[in-house]
Order: C-alpha cells, then structure tokens, then sequence
C-alpha cells in the first residue's frame, strides 16, 4: 500500500463529492452480523482498510466473509460453532476488533479478545464494556494481552455507564440482544452509529427501543434471521469535504449524506462564516470571504464530535483572529499540533486545551499523520497551504477515507499518493 500523499495547495475545490459508508457503522454492524442465523449482505459498506481487517478476523473465526460483484460485502455464520478468539496481529491493526467481545458471547457465549489497537489517540480503556457485559452474566478474566469472556448463564440486567462510550454501549447492545430478559443501558451513546446498529439488529428480529436517546432497552431473542441492510453514510467523511470546500475557498455539493448527523458540524461551520445550504441531493458547501474564529468542546453525540476536531483545526489556523479548541474525548488528539506548526501554525497547548492564533496562509512542509483523523487534517491543511505538502504515514489516512484521491482529484486537487 502507498504511504505518502503529496498535495499541492492554494487550489479551490469545485464539484460534487459523494460520502461513501459509515465506518464506525459498518464495523459494527459487520461485528453484529456473525450472530445471525444465516448469511446477511451489507450494502454501502467502505472499501477502506479497517473493513478488510475486519473481514479477515471474520474469516480467521470460521465465518465466510466477501465482497460480492455489486460491491455488497457478505458474512455468512456457519450452522456449527465457530472459533471464538480474535488474533491478536489483526486485532492490534483496529480498535473496533474489541466489538467481538458483545457479538461472541452473543452468538455463543464465550470471547477471547485481544486487548485492541488502533488509532494512538488516547489509553481506551474497556472498563466499560466489562462492567456491561459482566452485568448479563460473563465471567471475565484478562491474562496476557487478552480478555477471557465466558457466560454460562445470562440474563437481562440494567447498566449504568459512567461516561456514554460508543464501544461499550455497542457491545452490550450486541451481547443483550441474544440474552433472555431485559437490558436497560443507562446513560448510554447517541450517535447516529448506534442507530444504526438498532435498526439492523431490528432488522433480523432484535427488540431494542430507544437508541439514540440516552436510554436503550434490549429485550433478548433466541434467533437473529439473515437479512440486508444499507450502511449509513459517514458523518465525518462528510464534514471533511466540508471543511476541505471551506478551507480551500471553493464550493463543494456534499452528496449522500443525512443533514441532521451534521448538524453540530454544519454549525461550526457557519459560524467560521462558511455557508451550508440544505439542497435535495446534499449539502452545499460555499467557503466565505474570509474564515472568521470559533471556539469548539468536543463532546459526545450531539456535541461536536472529537473525529471533526482535528479538521476543524487545521481550519482555524487561517481564521482572522484566535479559537480555543477543548478536547473531552480523547486526551492525545493534539498530536497533529507540532505537525501543524511544522507548516506555520501558531497553536499552543495546555492540557485539553489548545489555543489557535490564526494567520494568513500555512506552507507546505513534510509531515506525517499522526492518527487517521490527524491525517486528514493534515491533508486540509495542505490544500489551502503555499507550497508542496508530503504527508508520511498516510495509510492512516486510507483506513478511514475511501478513495480519498480520487475524490480529492475530481474537486480538482492536485494529489499524489506514492
Ligand atoms: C468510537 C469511534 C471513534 C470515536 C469515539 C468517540 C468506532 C470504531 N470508533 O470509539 O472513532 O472517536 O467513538 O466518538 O466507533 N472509555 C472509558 N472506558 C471504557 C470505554 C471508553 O473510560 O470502557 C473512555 C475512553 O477512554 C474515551 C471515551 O470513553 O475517553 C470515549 O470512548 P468511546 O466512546 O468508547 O470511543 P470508542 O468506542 O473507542
């Protein structure tokens, strides 16, 4: 795989961009789909790296899992036991291997998970998850790198979550689907992508009601039918065209996207003095005269969603006058300030804050992608900045963004990947 994207800045994007699937939907939702009884097809999934690693965890476990001619992606259970235990060379490519922990005990009581990678963007701790599912019922114990789930006897239980994590709301939703009896999380997550997990374990006969407010109640089945099920699109892929028309002083139709998962983006936005119009086919995207400061907290769903923060960064480095931004979430998300700086940003950090001086241009300078969405910020920067921008590590990048050069490229971008 390529590993460097070369950019040439100071060009203004013009056109239609399409946002493909929702990663963090998709991963999920293909974690969710070795309980059903059967084979379950997926529409609008990714074709990013993330979704390949987890296909071949899938398939280590012993379920069938391809792409098909009509770019839908397949996952078919086997009728007999499959192996429980995610490996750990794949697993430390990608966070959202620790689904597996909800969707095998689900199936069959029993997970071996190896403790997850992915992005360096903070400790991601998976206290959560444990509490929830010990609640239904599993005994947990974690030795060498991995945690050992097994759960003889289950039920329904209420879960209070201290901090409303994706993850561990994801995982006992999945686990409490196939558990006998009622489970009420708590204080659980309300992103659009646990909605989505709702609507496709409802879509093979689950019973969960309330997903995306901060109560969801699961009642068990015995039986997950097969089925299919269209991803939905992704919000943050989404705002990253925004900002990038904002950015690069041009206009960008943002198409297949659902208006309400941007609205706390779509805010933001205006308030920098770009200009977001709700049209049939998307959201268009006009950059304003000048880019004007805004402060940004990260917050859970519907705050402003830490994956944009980095974005909505490299943005306000070239606003008339000084933003705070406030991260919540993720306590390393800052990583990307010293690549910043290296194209003449002025941003100073202090804890979970970071203070941006806005200035008139940025430059081009080699950089490398600290995170995936780091990667993309860098990749906005380097569109509005004098200059060559080469950004190492760019395979982060590609774990999240589908043919980002290609798209990049019809808005008119100058890009390499090398
Ligand atoms: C998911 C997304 C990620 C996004 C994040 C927040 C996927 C695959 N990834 O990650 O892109 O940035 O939501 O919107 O969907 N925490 C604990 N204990 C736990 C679990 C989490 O303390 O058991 C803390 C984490 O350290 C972090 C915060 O909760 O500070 C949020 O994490 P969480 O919502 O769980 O994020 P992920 O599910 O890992």
């Amino acid at each position: 795989m390529k590993e460097t994207l070369i950019i040439e800045g100071e060009r203004p994007l013009h056109g239609n961009v399409r946002v493909s699937g929702a990663k963090n939907a998709a991963l999920v939702i293909m974690a969710a789909a070795i309980m059903a009884d059967g084979e379950t097809i997926l529409d609008n999934v990714p074709q990013i790296c993330d979704v390949d690693v987890m296909m071949q965890i899938i398939n280590d476990l012993g379920v069938d899992c391809h792409w098909n001619d009509d770019g839908s992606l397949s996952i078919c259970p086997p009728d007999k036991e499959i192996l429980t235990k995610t490996p750990y060379h794949l697993a430390k490519k990608v966070r959202a291997s620790n689904l597996f922990l909800g969707s095998l005990l689900g199936r069959q009581g029993e997970a071996v998970i190896s403790m997850p990678g992915g992005c360096d963007i903070g400790s991601r701790p998976m206290d959560l998850h444990l509490k929830g599912v010990q609640a239904l019922g599993a005994e947990i114990d974690i030795e060498h790198g991995f945690i050992y789930a097994r759960a003889k006897k289950t039920s329904g239980n209420r879960v209070y979550l201290d901090f409303p994590s994706v993850g561990a709301t994801e995982n006992i939703m999945m686990m409490a689907a196939k558990t006998p009896g009622l489970t009420v999380i708590e204080n659980s997550a309300k992103e659009p992508e646990i909605v989505d997990l709702a609507n496709f374990i409802n879509s093979m006969g689950g019973k969960i009601r309330g997903a995306g407010t901060d109560i969801i109640k699961i009642e068990g089945v015995s039986q997950l039918k097969p089925g299919r099920y269209a991803i939905i699109p992704d919000r943050i892929e989404a705002g990253t065209y925004m900002v990038a028309a904002a950015i690069s002083g041009g206009e960008i139709m943002v198409e297949n996207i659902i208006p309400t998962h941007l609205h706390p983006i779509t805010a933001k936005l205006q308030e920098t003095g770009a200009m977001v119009q709700e049209k049939d086919n998307g959201l268009l995207v006009t950059a304003g005269d000048r880019i004007l400061p805004a402060d940004i907290k990260t917050l859970p769903y519907p705050g402003f969603p830490t994956d944009m923060q980095s974005q909505m960064m490299a943005l306000l480095c070239l606003a008339d006058g000084t933003s705070v931004i406030v991260e919540n979430v993720f306590e390393n998300r800052f990583q990307i300030v010293d690549e910043l700086k290296r194209m003449g940003a002025r941003i100073k950090v202090e804890g979970h804050s970071a203070v941006v001086e806005g200035r008139d241009h940025l430059y081009g300078a080699r950089v490398k992608a600290t995170d995936l969405r780091a990667g993309a910020a860098l990749v906005l920067a380097g569109l509005a900045a004098r200059g060559q921008t080469i950004i190492d590590d760019a395979g982060l990048i590609f774990r999240g963004y589908e043919d980002i050069t290609n798209k990049l490229t019809s808005l008119g971008a100058k890009v390499e990947e090398r």
